[in-house]
This record gives C-alpha cells, sequence and structure tokens, in this order.
C-alpha cells in the first residue's frame, strides 16, 4: 500500500511564520515524496467557533492562499474542504461507539485546550469539542492516511486515532489503516514576547502576509535581554527574541551577531533592522505569489474545489468498506 500524507489546519486566520517553520516547509518537501492531502478543517474550526460562522468562513481562502504562497503545488497536493466531505461525519458517528467519555477527558491535547478556553466552555464543554478526536480520527481515516505529520501538541490525537482504528478492526474486521505521527522537522516557534509558542490569540506572531511596516513594528516591539541598557552594555543573545529570530532568518551573519552583542558592540536598534531586512526578503517570494492568488480568487476557488472533488472520491471508497465491515451495507450494489 501507498504510503499516505494527510494534515489539516483550522482555519481561524491567516498563517505565520511559526507555521512556516513549524509545519509549511516541511510539507512543501514531502509532497516530493509522497501522495498528499492537506484540509481545511472549517467543522473543527466551528468547534470552539460555533458562534462566529462568518470568521471561520472568511478564513478558508486565505488559508488555501498561505499554503499556495509557500510553495504547495496543487498538482502534488490535494487541498480540500472538511465540510465538503459528508463521510468524515459518517465515520465520527460510527466511531463514537468506540471511544468513551473518559478517554476524551483524558486527551492532554484536549483537556490543555478545554483549560484555556474557559471563557468560552465556562464549567461545562459541548459534546462537539470534547470528540474532536473523533472527528479528527475519521479526517486521517477517511483518506487511508499513514503519516500525519503534526507538532508535538497533537500527539495525543494521532495516539487517540490509533486506538480507534485498533478498536474498530478488531470488532468489525481488519479495514482501517492505522497511522503515525510524523514529527521530522518540525519545531515550534517562540513568539515575539519569548513565549514558548506563537500563536493567533496570544497577538505575538508575524504573519505570512504582514506588510514591510507590520514586521517593522512587530520585531521593534520584540522581547530583548532586559538587563542591556546602553548600546555597549555586554548582551546576553540566549536571552533575546531577536537573536532568536536571526538564527531563523540570518543564517551566515548569526555568528558575528551574536559575538558583537555578548561585546557590546552592536545596538539593539540596528539589530532589529537587520533582522527586519532578512524577514522581508524571505517573505518577499511568498508575498508575491501570494498576490498573484489574491489577485485572481477564481483560481484558488477552483483548486480547492478540484482538491475537494478528489477527497470525495477517496472518502467514498472509505465509507463504502466500513459500512460494508459495520454490516451497513443496505442498497449498496
Ligand atoms: N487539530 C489540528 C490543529 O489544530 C488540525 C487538524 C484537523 C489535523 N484535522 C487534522 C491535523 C488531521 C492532522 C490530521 O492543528
Amino acid at each position: 500500500m501507498n504510503d499516505i500524507i494527510l494534515t489539516g489546519d483550522r482555519p481561524t486566520g491567516k498563517l505565520h511564520i511559526g507555521h512556516y517553520f513549524g509545519s509549511l516547509k516541511n510539507r512543501v518537501k514531502l509532497q516530493n515524496e509522497y501522495e498528499t492531502y492537506i484540509e481545511v478543517a472549517d467543522i473543527q474550526a466551528l468547534t470552539d467557533n460555533f458562534s462566529n460562522p462568518e470568521k471561520v468562513k472568511n478564513n478558508v481562502e486565505q488559508i488555501v492562499m498561505d499554503q499556495l504562497a509557500v510553495g504547495i503545488d496543487p498538482e502534488k497536493s490535494t487541498i480540500f474542504l472538511q465540510s465538503m466531505i459528508p463521510e468524515i461525519a459518517e465515520l465520527t458517528v460510527f466511531y463514537s461507539n468506540l471511544v468513551t467519555i473518559a478517554r476524551l477527558q483524558r486527551n492532554p491535547t484536549v483537556k490543555t485546550e478545554i483549560s484555556q478556553k474557559k471563557e468560552l466552555f465556562g464549567e461545562s464543554v459541548t459534546y462537539g469539542f470534547l470528540g474532536y478526536p473523533i472527528s479528527q480520527a475519521a479526517d486521517i481515516t477517511a483518506f487511508n492516511a499513514n503519516i500525519i505529520p503534526v507538532g508535538e501538541d497533537q500527539l495525543p490525537l494521532i495516539e487517540q486515532c490509533r486506538e480507534i482504528v485498533r478498536k474498530f478492526n478488531s470488532i468489525y474486521g481488519e479495514t482501517l489503516r492505522e497511522p503515525q505521527a510524523y514529527i521530522g522537522e518540525n519545531k515550534r516557534i517562540k513568539g515575539l514576547d519569548g513565549n514558548e509558542k506563537m500563536g493567533k490569540s496570544l497577538g505575538n506572531a508575524i504573519y505570512l502576509s504582514d506588510p514591510e511596516e507590520e514586521i517593522t513594528k512587530k520585531v521593534m516591539n520584540a522581547l530583548t535581554d532586559p538587563a542591556r541598557i546602553k548600546k555597549d552594555d555586554y548582551g546576553n543573545p540566549d536571552i533575546c527574541m531577536v537573536s532568536y529570530y536571526h538564527k531563523l532568518f540570518s543564517n551566515s551573519e548569526v555568528e558575528e551577531i551574536c559575538a558583537e552583542c555578548r561585546a557590546g558592540k552592536r545596538g539593539c536598534v540596528v539589530c532589529k533592522k537587520q533582522l527586519i531586512k532578512n524577514i522581508v526578503k524571505e517573505l518577499l517570494p511568498i508575498q508575491e505569489k501570494r498576490r498573484y492568488y489574491e489577485e485572481n480568487p477564481k483560481l484558488v476557488k477552483e483548486i480547492l474545489m478540484e482538491g475537494t472533488k478528489k477527497a470525495q472520491k477517496e472518502a467514498a471508497n472509505t465509507i463504502k468498506k466500513v459500512k460494508e465491515s459495520m454490516k451497513l451495507d443496505y442498497f449498496l450494489v
């Protein structure tokens, strides 16, 4: 059987450089080696944005444009929309018999997210949110995917999917393929404020589509060594977010930058300006490509529609097999 990759993004905002270094670059590489599916997970996005459907809808095309801009090639990767694949919803219902409520409540990813969403859920979480790992297992198995490139925070979800697959196969017979998480070169990028995570909701992100003025504003406010007040104070680049980003964007210049900082021979403003220049340079080709798609929204729609059509065929195959195994194959010829 061929290796098949599946990944997904919740369309709740544009993608940022955390996504870029954390997963997008990796995807662009992997699409050359494996059959690849990229899901725009709009139904999953609704699990914690159910009262904001406009937000989810408006971000669908933004996410697709970001993917295309970084080099996802629709000839190699199938980009599709979750809500247009009803088989995923069907599988979710079938799998929900195989998972206990206690097991969902113990899922570390779900647990963390619930505690972060107290404002939304109060003391009582919705059935839909608690159950999203089941729906994610449906995303994966609908396409017979076996390699799932994700960040570490997603590992408990993949583990839960593996359990569902094993349970399904043990009850209904060998039908589904057990997937594996692929961590690869994914790394988590810290925020401009030094937070361990760069996030839309944390306000510490540089977006792939940010114009130069925006990047300048953000970098100028980035956290630097707080003990360093004057230019000739000895700096500590190990606790400075500007040097952290230089390591991502300024390759050959990094050593000199850090040495000068330690020796008190470079001011933070100059250092930030150099970083801004390098970020702008790296994002330029991405932004040019993005602009092309922004000017051709019909093309973006077509790419998503074509990908979705292809995904629908695959999911239809899977649901047929699943229904046969579960003795739900009524009226099929
Ligand atoms: N939960 C993932 C995230 O928040 C998005 C996602 C949805 C996903 N479906 C998936 C990831 C299937 C991997 C496989 O980033």
